[in-house]
């Protein structure tokens, strides 16, 4: 089957000499049924025009932010929204250096910040550019924030030099994407569930215990697991965050509400259980605010196990069942007795007592215990680059 028919492809050309092959990778992908929209930016104007481009894909070509008519027709939002993919060939060292720094002084910047997409890089320099300490450095912190890169090669320069920076052929190009989008669409057949956030247990009409769960590790799981293809479900807890709209988002308050939502959205092929879900509920909620009294007792009953329930159930049991641990000592075994007592396949245990990770903040550092093998670490990241890699492990797991 061809994998590119009907695919959304938006093509960032940069100025460099390579900037030819972009006009024979938009050929090829045209014969294929993509469709293509281009940004150049201001230099890569020197290199192609923006009449052969237009010519070869079919459709306008955008290259200024500030354009009104460009704005009104379609922003620079929309053009991310838009695309199924975005590649970025040739990407300069100057792009790689405001990439990694964050700036968006131009569309092509801007719309790369904006993006929800996956995005590829395609570099081609000078050897010496390539090789320099601070390409190096940015290059790293753009593979750290999840960019792809294809190439560069090694080999003959059009500046006369030899080693590598050269860009890669449109043909290796076209493969890598063709192999994305193969295991997109067969991760679309996965159906997913992840639940997250704190609950919030009533008192009265104006109380609850809660906890300090910011719900961001969930979120992250559920942005990455959708960015792949799964057709994701987020049960959450009350926070103030907010979710991509291919994401299916179920806002519940209690642990009562979180089971319900949870047992009507499986079974799915896997079920992440990140929440940090109530262990009590208030036995009897008062109708009224209580006001206060000399003394006060709050008598508790333990919620459902939603995790428990679940992994320990016939028919809604996923095929790939994960818990959440959130320890201050003991991780390994805390996390083991977890595993084996809740019957997950995979138990992620963080260190909640160290201040840099865990709750409220943007970064973790987990272990992944495993019912059949020994355990992982992954050491300090991003909440969502540490997603993308437990996706990862979960995709290798499925298939
Ligand atoms: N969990 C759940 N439903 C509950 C309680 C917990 O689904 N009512 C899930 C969490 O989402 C997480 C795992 O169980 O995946 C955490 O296990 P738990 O025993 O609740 O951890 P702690 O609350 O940390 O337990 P303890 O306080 O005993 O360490």
């Amino acid at each position: 089957m061809n994998s590119f028919l009907n695919k959304k492809i938006l093509l960032i050309i940069c100025g460099g000499i390579s900037a030819y092959k972009s006009l024979e990778l938009i050929r090829s992908l045209k014969k294929k049924g993509a469709l293509i929209k281009t940004i150049l930016t201001k230099s890569a104007k020197e290199f192609v025009t923006p009449l052969s481009i237009s010519s070869l894909s079919q459709e306008k070509v955008y290259d200024d932010l500030f354009s009104l008519e460009n704005e009104t027709e379609m922003d620079h939002i929309s053009l991310s929204r838009w695309s199924d993919v975005i590649i970025v060939a040739p990407i300069t060292a100057n792009t790689i250096a405001k990439l990694s720094s964050g700036s968006s002084d131009d569309l092509a910047s801007t719309v790369i910040l904006a993006s929800n997409k996956d995005i590829f890089l395609v570099p081609a320099m000078n050897v010496r550019m390539w090789e320099h300490p601070s390409t190096k450095e940015n290059v790293i912190k753009l593979k750290k924030y999840g960019f792809n890169f294809i190439g560069p090669e090694i080999g003959d320069m059009a500046c006369g030099e030899f080693g590598e920076g050269k860009m890669s052929e449109p043909r290796k190009i076209e493969e890598k994407i063709e192999m994305y989008f193969k295991n997109f669409s067969k991760n679309k057949k996965f159906k997913a569930l992840v639940t997250a956030g704190p609950t919030h247990e009533y008192i009265d009409p104006v109380r609850f215990i809660s906890n300090k769960s910011s719900g961001k590790q969930g979120y992250a799981l559920a942005k990455s697991l959708s960015k792949k293809g799964f057709e994701t479900t987020l049960i959450s807890g009350p926070t103030s965050l907010k979710v991509e709209n291919d994401i299916n988002l179920i806002r519940v308050e209690t642990a009562e509400e979180m089971f319900h939502a949870t047992q009507n959205s499986l079974p799915t092929d896997v079920a992440i259980f990140s929440a940090a879900v109530g262990d009590y509920k208030v036995r009897e909620i008062s109708k009224e605010k209580i006001k206060k009294e000399s003394k006060f007792n709050l008598e508790l009953e333990k919620n459902v196990d939603i995790l428990n329930y679940i992994s320990n159930h016939n028919s809604l049991r996923p095929k790939l069942v994960i818990g959440f641990a959130a320890e201050t000592n003991n991780l390994e075994n805390y996390s083991n007795k977890k595993l084996n007592e809740k019957n997950c396949d995979w138990i992620i245990a963080n260190d909640v007592s160290n201040k840099k990770i865990g709750f409220n903040s943007d970064f973790n550092e987990v272990s992944i215990f495993y019912k059949n093998h020994k355990n992982e670490k992954i050491s300090f990241k991003s909440k969502s680059e540490i997603s993308d890699e437990i996706v990862e492990k979960i995709i290798n797991h499925l298939n």
